[in-house]
């Protein structure tokens, strides 16, 4: 129970590595919203919890990160709802992949406006209900290619390198008023997300990881689930590495 009533606010909670850190978190004893704006995966993901007697420790809010008054919203509504919030997990992302030469306006903007702009939003409405307590942990997703950058990522790349300087940026903003913020960097991990990648691309890549396999959502949730945690109280303004060694 390493969350005991702590309220968790998960982007992109309704699938992929946001679900199974939904579901980790709950059973750590944490209330957690589970915030997305895919309803029908949120539903689902309720109803798991229900049958396994877990329900009324979670909710499901819908919410469009991209978008600053949805966002606005969704943190009034969480905090209404369960009274506070102590962890914010910053994880909603898309993918939009194409060659430089090939990628239009729109993928760039569409990508910027999910990964960056919304992670910017959530954290601006969030953050002062931490400030407020004197205590919260925001964790924030960047992934190994905001830190390597990849074939076919121009836009992903650079709004996973922003979401690491703005995880820095706030651990020296917010962390004397109690608040520390990190980030995790993911590898390539099974999940919708990676599905759409070239088989040809996607074994090149597994070849590279030492651990000589894919990550698994669960890697992922255990990583914010001890950046969450109190085990991670000292630790402000990191980047966790979740990648089998990939990248060394
Ligand atoms: N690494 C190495 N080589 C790559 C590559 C990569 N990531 N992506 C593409 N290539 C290679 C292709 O194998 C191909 O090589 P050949 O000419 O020798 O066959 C060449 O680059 C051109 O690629 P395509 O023929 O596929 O070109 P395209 O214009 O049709 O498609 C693309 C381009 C959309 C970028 C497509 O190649 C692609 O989807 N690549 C994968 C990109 C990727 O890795 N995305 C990660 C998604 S998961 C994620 O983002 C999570 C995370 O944080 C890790
Ligand atoms: P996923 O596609 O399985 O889940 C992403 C979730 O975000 C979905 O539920 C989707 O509905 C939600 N979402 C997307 N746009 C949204 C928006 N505008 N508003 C609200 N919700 C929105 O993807 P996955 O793999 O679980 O990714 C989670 C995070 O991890 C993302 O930030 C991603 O960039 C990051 N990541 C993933 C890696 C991977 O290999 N799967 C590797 C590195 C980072």
């Amino acid at each position: 129970m390493r969350l005991k009533d702590k309220v968790a606010l998960i982007t992109g909670g309704a699938n992929g590595i946001g679900r199974e850190t939904a579901r980790l978190f709950v059973l750590e004893g944490a209330f957690v919203a589970i915030a997305d704006y895919d309803e029908t995966a949120g539903v689902e993901v309720l109803l798991e919890l229900q049958a396994a007697a877990l329900v009324e420790q979670a909710i499901f809010v819908k919410v469009d990160v991209s978008d600053a008054i949805s966002v606005e919203q969704m943190v009034s509504s969480v905090v209404e709802q369960f009274g506070t919030l102590d962890i914010l997990i910053n994880n909603a992302g898309i993918t939009r992949d194409s060659m430089l030469s090939k990628m239009t306006l729109e993928q760039w903007h569409q990508v910027i406006d999910v990964n960056l702009n919304g992670v910017f939003y959530c954290t601006k409405f969030a953050a002062p209900h931490m400030v407020q307590k004197g205590k919260g942990k925001i964790i924030n997703t960047s992934s190994i290619v905001g830190v390597n950058g990849n074939i076919g990522q121009t836009n992903y790349a650079a709004t996973k390198a922003g979401v690491i300087g703005m995880t820095k940026t706030w651990a020296k903003e917010l962390g004397f008023k109690g608040v520390t913020v990190n980030a995790v960097a993911p590898g390539y991990i099974e999940t919708g997300m990676v599905a759409k990648v070239p088989e040809k691309v996607l074994q090149a890549m597994i070849e590279k990881v030492p651990l000589r396999r894919l990550g698994r959502p669960q890697d992922i949730a255990k990583a914010y689930l001890y950046l969450a945690s109190d085990d991670a109280d000292y630790v402000n303004g990191t980047v966790l590495e979740v990648d089998g060694g990939l990248v060394i």
